[in-house]
């Protein structure tokens, strides 16, 4: 960013943190929750770092007034969270477990009690156990009918508390994760199922954004999504190609459905000719178009450097390389605040919808000192530098509703363990074992200071 720019985060910008359910809650079997088939999927060796699971995850559930009281003292003006679908429906579907609903009366309560504006994530990947079990989950049209009264339950008893609703965290991640790379439940390999389960994602996304509309909730709603900005290596117009072809298969093959109902026709006409497209009614795409979100939430943690790749026989047809632009975290994530502006832009331009950033942070090996410090300055530096590049897209004109950093406190990072920590607050765990007594690190004052002042102390950072 130039150092011209002003500072101008919107009067009432929601700055906040995150988190989900699975990640920190634990309590995983108790007071009459289901199990979800993340619960399930963590039993089996390998599939995680470590084995670890969110069985104890940080305790939230019992902990979550202190948590609040560090949320309330940093001056946390938004928390967004998700709900566990198996605590509230314990089948999925059928018969409520009060005692579940009653954790997220109590949660919700509390936060407004502090005047913390409560963000919902309706789902943060951990379904219910048994509807995977009954029909395949994803794989069934049957879910769409599941996911409504899911969310019409909590739509009516959470009206005019919640006024910011996410549908559906990262489709874009869990999909591919969970039916082509193996890596999530159900764990399959399976490009078909793939892209089937992905369009009864799509479709419940939308019967859900439709319902709200229908009962006149107050309030906001849309996805969140993991957008990544793809930059070409080398500019060769071939690749240049390869570049746009990639873009429509990753960003444009969500949003475009969220936005406008349908498929972008390249994307379509691909899929079609590989036998993956899935059979879509005309009632589908009637659904699809009927259900505009009010904004839409971006996830981001970094960019993406591609080349065309050499191998003809590869079906994809691009590799990621180092760009040597970019440094890199610990995991050899590209950092680029860069990217975060381009995103905005890219995204503003194409669905002109208000943005919420609904996650972004950076995964860190902390140490807690003997002093119970942690001086985290990695990470005042990777926030800084993304709140700046938002600065930079609002002057552009793109309308950012908020930004909820990830996490509040650490929390399990899906397949790394507790080793990979995100938060302002430190949690005394490791993989196996700990205090769980939580401990404020340096960016957690930091950002006490960013809220208070609306971003204006960013200038600090920049004078430096
Ligand atoms: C997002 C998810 O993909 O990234 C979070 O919504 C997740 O749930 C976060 O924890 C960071 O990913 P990771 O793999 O570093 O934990």
């Amino acid at each position: 960013m130039s150092k011209m720019t002003k500072i101008q985060f919107p009067e009432n910008f929601l700055w906040g943190a995150a988190s989900a359910a699975y990640q920190i809650e634990g309590a995983w079997n108790l007071e009459g929750k289901g199990e979800s088939i993340w619960d399930e999927f963590v039993k089996t060796p390998g599939n995680t770092f470590k084995d670890t699971t969110g069985e104890i995850a940080v305790d939230h559930y019992h902990r979550f007034k202190e948590d609040i009281q560090l949320m309330a003292e940093q001056g946390l003006k938004a928390y967004r969270f998700s709900i566990s679908w198996s605590r509230v429906f314990p089948d999925g579907a059928g018969k409520v477990n009060d005692q579940g609903l009653a954790f997220y009366d109590e949660l919700i309560r509390e936060l407004l009690h502090y005047h913390i504006e409560p963000i919902v994530t309706l789902y943060h990947w951990d379904l219910p156990l048994a509807l995977q079990k009954k029909y395949g989950g994803w794989l069934s049209k049957e879910i769409v009918t599941d996911f409504t009264n899911y969310a019409e339950l909590l739509f009516k008893r959470y009206n005019k508390q919640v006024r910011y609703w996410v549908t559906i965290n990262e489709q874009n991640v869990f999909i591919p994760a969970g039916y082509s790379l193996a890596e999530h439940p159900p764990g399959e390999k399976n490009d078909k199922h793939m892209y089937l389960a992905n369009h009864h994602v799509n479709l419940a996304n939308a019967s859900m954004i439709q319902l709200f509309k229908k009962l006149d909730i107050e309030g906001k709603i849309g996805p969140s999504f993991a957008y990544t900005p793809i930059y070409y290596g080398n500019p060769n117009p071939e690749n240049v190609l390869e570049q746009h072809k990639k873009q429509l298969l990753n960003n444009n093959f969500w949003l475009d459905v969220y936005v406008y109902g349908r498929y972008p026709v390249y994307a379509k006409k691909m899929l079609e000719s590989q036998g993956l497209f899935p059979d879509i009614s005309t009632e589908d795409y009637q659904l699809l178009q009927s259900a505009k979100p009010d904004f839409i939430g971006v996830n981001y943690y970094r960019s993406s450097t591609i080349i065309k790749a050499e191998d003809p026989q590869q079906s994809v047809t691009t590799v990621r390389v180092k760009n040597e632009f970019l440094e890199r975290t610990d995991w050899d994530w590209d950092i680029d605040s860069t990217g975060l502006s381009i995103s905005l832009l890219e995204m503003y331009t194409q669905y002109n919808l208000p943005i919420f950033i609904t996650e972004n942070g950076l995964g860190a090996y902390d140490v807690l000192t003997e002093s119970f410090k942690i001086h985290d300055s990695y990470r005042i530096n990777y926030l800084a530098s993304h709140m700046l590049a938002i600065n930079e897209a609002i002057d552009l004109g793109v309308e950012v509703l908020g930004y909820t950093a990830w996490s509040f406190t650490d929390l399990l990072s899906w397949l790394n363990g507790y080793q990979k920590r995100y938060g302002f607050v430190y949690v005394d765990r490791d993989e196996y074992s700990g205090s769980l007594n939580r401990f404020k690190k340096d960016s957690y004052y930091w950002y006490k200071k960013i809220m208070e002042t609306n971003g204006q102390s960013l200038y600090e950072k920049q004078e430096k």
